[in-house]
């Protein structure tokens, strides 16, 4: 994949001169999206709390006027106050708050098993810390009557039953956020929506399952995808956010778009219960 800015021409740029912010952005589906705005032209700063990927990710891309950096706990007021402000005082402005860290929290399905700490800790880092991405990008957007955010949520915001309950919860509160943000917001002129991918093979999805090999998992995502012969990468949920920040979505606000390739439409319970009958 190209990483080169320079690889875009400048007419095709969808994001020249934009500030975006973007959490969890040193991996996954959050660096994918670094690297796709940084060919569109935008500024960006990535927020993050692995700072080994972040930095290497900014050395990578090569580019210190446009690409930045910061150790930022999403789940930190002070840290995420600290990257919107260094947000302004570096370029002026915030155009983009990509809300997309998250983690999946332990594997365990009945409520009564379910760990406390566990609980707390997968709504503190997917919903505080959306919400306090969210507060602080307001409080910059606002003046300036313009902004977009996107929060990441999950096909868990649509389709249930074989997840955890506070990754669930999680990804269906961030559905509640961006409407309520929606209304609030759209009268100072800021866009707020939210993106739910269906599985992708990221290092967070391959550690959840296990498996320590993309092309695996791919292979067990595949099987199970409604939509067959494509094979759903971080790349394609990073073009569906440029779309969401961009020009093109100007009039598109608090949505959940739901990225799975019709996954979540699909219920093959009866027919599946009527084939076992004559199998
Ligand atoms: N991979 C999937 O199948 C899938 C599907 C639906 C939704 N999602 C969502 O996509 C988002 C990105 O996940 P991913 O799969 O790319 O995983 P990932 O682990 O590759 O990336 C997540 C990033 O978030 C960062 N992060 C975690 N806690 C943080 C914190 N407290 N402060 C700052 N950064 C923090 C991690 O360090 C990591 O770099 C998450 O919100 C996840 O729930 C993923």
């Amino acid at each position: 994949m190209s990483t080169s800015s320079s690889a875009t021409p400048v007419a095709h740029k969808r994001l020249e001169g934009k500030v975006a912010i973007i959490t969890g952005g040193a991996s996954g589906i959050g660096e994918s999206t670094v690297r796709l705005f940084v060919q569109h032209g935008a500024k960006v700063l990535i927020a993050d709390i692995q700072d080994d990927l972040g930095n290497s990710l900014c050395q990578e891309l090569n580019s210190p006027e446009t690409i930045t950096y910061v150790h930022c706990d999403v789940t930190s007021d002070a840290d995420v106050k600290n990257i919107v402000d260094l947000a302004i005082a570096r370029y002026g402005k915030l155009d983009i708050m990509f809300c997309n860290a998250g983690i999946g929290g332990l594997s365990e399905l009945r409520i009564a098993a379910t760990d406390n700490e566990d609980f707390k800790r997968v709504l503190d880092v997917n919903v505080f810390g959306a919400f306090l991405g969210a507060k602080h990008a307001a409080r910059v957007m606002i003046p300036t009557q313009k902004g977009s955010i996107v929060f990441t949520s999950s096909v868990a915001s649509v389709c249930c039953g074989d997840i955890g309950y506070a990754y669930v919860a999680s990804k269906h509160a961030l559905v509640g956020l961006t409407k309520n943000l929606c209304v609030e917001l759209g009268k100072h002129g800021i866009r707020v929506n939210c993106i739910s991918p269906f599985a992708v093979a990221t290092p967070a999805l391959r550690s959840y399952m296990g498996m320590i090999e993309k092309d695996e998992v791919e292979e067990v995502i595949s099987s199970a995808a409604n939509l067959k012969g494509v094979t759903l990468e971080a790349q394609d949920i990073a073009q569906a956010v440029l779309y969401l920040v961009s020009e093109e979505s100007k009039y598109v606000s608090g949505i959940n778009l739901v990225v799975d390739g019709g996954y979540s439409t699909k219920n093959p319970m009866i027919t599946n219960a009527i084939k076992s009958l004559f199998s």
